[in-house]
């Protein structure tokens, strides 16, 4: 009997032996990723390995069936998970259980200033992604604000690289966290829309590496980025979708980024340049990434038949494809295939909740005379509400990253919702017509008899909320088009003057995600740069205005007072947008502030500029040291005291200047900041740490980092253009 049982056992225990040994590694959630990696490469055919290197469909690309190795699930955007479209369609494929959570705009977050609401934000939109069982999230987008006519500016985070740098770094963190890539985009110099598909960019080294390029190295080097997507545009010649010099060079070698270079949709043009020049997989070919359909199957992708056939023939190396492969197989384990990837979580209401959070930080109060603001519930009978962005939705347009969203509180709703319905007057004022890709489409309503209502509407009120703006449609803060004027559009400068004749007790609320001209600026008490606030926008909007939130946004990018102020329009045509074919972008590293301090031109309303319903004092400033070696860390100290009467936020900031230099460095540039809450006559002692090596400027001669020694003057304040203390310290040898 002994034996028998033995003899059972044993054979037992040599199935499962035998079952574990059949088990390959690549399946084995607990092997480390690189095991499994080659284990699956070791198994797979060379048309396997290639298929992984192309779209299937319009945003999937395939999985090795065979081997049980998943397809790649890819969806936008930035602020939210959009609805899914057919096989290959760019429309909506009508499914009723895709309505997600539309969070703020990336400006928003970004003028948050608060790197833990971009955490917040990063786990909530990669539950929202996880849930709907995406690989690949496409976004964050990163690129530089250089001129306020990107139609694309309200996807990004500003222009200035050490706030985009911090600010993206924790969003990456938190969608990584949930099991889903982040794609980040546009790598690189896609900072206009305007012939978007082969502009040829150029500049100078030190604008490269000082401006364009630390946001993205931040999210590879400190958010371990698992995707990255390229640029439409050319990079000196070369499409940045297969860039030799950004991908296989600065990316993939200076950088160690061991992820995948996704391809913006119909970014690549030849096999050649696809395979040797670091792109991993190719999206969205023959389109134009928003409307237009490809006319060849997807085997005759570049990355497809084409490059499997150079790799039979020998012309390309079998280490190209291994390379690619290898890439994308990371990408699946880290995903799809890893051992504890969370689950998801789809309009929930810490989602609402999180929306509602980051927008009410990120909204930023320009002008605020007589204490217009806040306007407590019960303080008027009749406020008038006029304008079309009270009501009009701003989540659907703007190219990719619109959204079908489960609710959306418009600021109509939300002032509604706080004021009550009986003490609110609504009035259109303007019209702007149907959002429509590609092309304007006016409004059929009759604009005068718009403006005949709501200025009647505006005489019998008490206050009025002016709510304007731009929107997503062509033309505006909308993807494939850039802006043709800095000015409001549909007649909104002559509409706020019709109202001011009749009701000086007028705030403009702006909601957009560009700079805006404001002709009527000297004569209304009050201005609110509200964002794309999203699917929380109302509720969040009348926060702030009725005062139960205290205002703590500060703007990521400078208004102009007019457009010929700004960097990238004071170099004529080859400068903005270019000359159809090449670009030069002349202003070097002045872009935004940078310009501004340094040719003195006032702005409108300054980077980092916001206030606050209450005031702040910012006490003296000192360093651990006065002397330091470039290997060092600055160490500075200094108090903020909540001088007012109710609780609030001010973000100090830390700007450094090299006053003396071989070469021209801005007046100031921003190196730390922190967003410091306070309770009314609370004070808080503050600390930041800049490494001296960040001072250092790119050097074109050596091709590397460079800082010299000598004096360099430390800036505190809480905006570019309000600095309330300097402080030398030393860079020795
Ligand atoms: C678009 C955009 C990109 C988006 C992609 C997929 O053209 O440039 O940001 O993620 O194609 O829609």
């Amino acid at each position: 009997m002994k034996s028998i049982i033995l003899t059972i056992a044993g054979a037992g225990i040599s199935l499962m032996v035998a079952a574990q040994q059949k088990q390959p590694v690549y399946l084995d959630v607990n092997k480390p990723i690189e095991e499994r990696v080659e284990s699956a490469l070791s198994i797979m055919t060379t048309e396997e390995k290639v298929s992984l290197c192309y779209a299937q469909s319009k945003f999937s690309s395939k999985g090795v069936p065979r081997l049980g190795i998943p397809e790649v699930w890819t969806d936008d955007g930035p602020h939210g998970i959009r609805e899914e479209v057919l096989w290959d369609e760019w429309g909506g494929a009508n499914w009723t259980n895709d309505s997600c959570t539309a969070f703020p705009a990336l400006t928003c977050l970004s003028a948050t200033f608060n790197p833990e609401l971009s955490l917040l934000y990063g786990k909530s939109i990669g539950e929202e992604a996880r849930y709907r069982n995406k690989t690949v999230l496409l976004g964050p987008g990163i690129n530089i604000y250089r001129t306020p006519l990107n139609g694309r500016n309200f996807e990004y985070m500003g222009e200035d690289p050490y706030l985009s740098s911090r600010m993206v770094v924790p969003y990456i963190q938190g969608v990584q966290s949930i099991g889903v890539a982040a794609c980040v985009k546009h790598f690189a110099l896609n900072n206009q829309e305007e012939w978007r598909g082969h502009i040829n960019v150029d500049l100078s080294d030190r604008a490269l590496y000082e401006i364009y390029l630390p946001a993205f190295k931040a999210a590879v080097q400190e958010g371990k980025a698992w995707s990255i997507m390229g640029a439409y545009n050319q990079f000196r010649k070369e499409h940045c979708c297969h860039n030799g010099l950004l991908l296989n060079e600065i990316l993939k070698k200076d950088w160690g980024f061991d992820g995948v270079v996704v391809s913006d949709w119909g970014g690549v043009h030849n096999t050649d340049q696809a395979a040797k020049n670091g792109l991993d997989l190719e999206m969205g070919t023959y389109t134009n990434g928003l409307t237009t359909k490809g006319n060849f199957p997807y085997a005759e992708y570049y990355l497809a038949n084409p490059f499997l056939k150079g790799i039979k023939e020998g012309k390309y190396d079998i280490a190209l494809l291994n390379d690619k492969a290898r890439r994308i197989l990371r990408l699946i384990f880290r995903t799809t295939m890893s051992a504890n990837r969370p689950f998801g979580r789809f309009v929930s209401p810490e989602h609402s909740e999180a929306a509602r959070k980051i927008a009410q930080e990120g909204i930023v109060l320009l002008k605020n005379e007589q204490r217009f603001f806040p306007v407590l519930p019960g303080k008027f009978k009749k406020i008038a509400v006029i304008g079309e962005n009270a009501s009009r939705s701003l989540v659907i347009g703007g190219g990719s990253s619109s959204l079908k969203v489960a609710y959306e509180s418009s600021p109509l709703d939300g002032l509604i919702a706080k004021y009550g319905k009986d003490h609110i007057v609504y009035s259109l004022g303007y019209a702007s017509g149907p959002s429509v890709y590609g092309r304007e489409e006016p409004s059929r309503l009759n604009a005068d008899s718009l403006i005949a209502a709501a200025v009647k509407a505006a005489r019998h009120a008490e206050v009025v909320f002016f709510v304007g703006g731009l929107n997503k449609n062509h033309f505006q803060d909308c993807e494939g088009g850039d802006r043709r004027s800095m000015s409001l559009p549909f007649g909104q400068d002559q509409l706020i003057d019709a109202l001011l004749k009749v009701n000086k007790n007028i705030a403009v609320v702006l909601l957009s995600g560009n700079a805006v001209s404001m002709p009527w600026i000297n004569k209304v008490p009050a201005i609110v740069q509200g964002w794309y606030l999203g699917s929380e926008a109302g509720n969040a909007l009348a926060d702030v205005i009725s005062g139960e939130v205290n205002p703590s946004g500060k703007l990521p990018f400078s208004f102009p007072k007019k457009l010929e102020d700004n960097a990238a329009h004071a170099y004529g045509k080859i400068s903005y947008p270019g000359d159809s074919v090449n670009q030069y972008y002349k202003e070097d590293i002045l872009v935004g502030y940078r310009w501004f301090d340094t040719k003195k031109i006032t702005p409108q309303y300054a980077f980092g500029y916001g206030l606050s319903y209450t005031s702040f004092d910012l006490g003296t400033l000192s360093a651990d040291k006065s002397i330091y070696s470039k290997d060092e860390v600055i160490k500075v100290r200094f108090s903020v005291k909540n001088t007012g009467s109710q609780d609030g936020a001010e973000v100090t900031q830390l700007y450094v200047n090299d006053p003396v230099c071989t070469v021209s460095r801005p007046v100031k540039e921003l190196k730390a900041f922190k967003k410091v809450f306070l309770e009314a006559g609370e004070t808080k002692s503050v600390e930041m740490e800049i490494k001296v090596a960040d001072l250092a400027f790119y050097d074109e001669g050596k091709k590397d980092w460079n800082i010299e020694a000598g004096d360099f003057v430390l800036q505190l304040g809480n905006s570019s253009a309000n600095i309330s203390q300097k402080l030398k310290i030393t860079v020795k040898e």
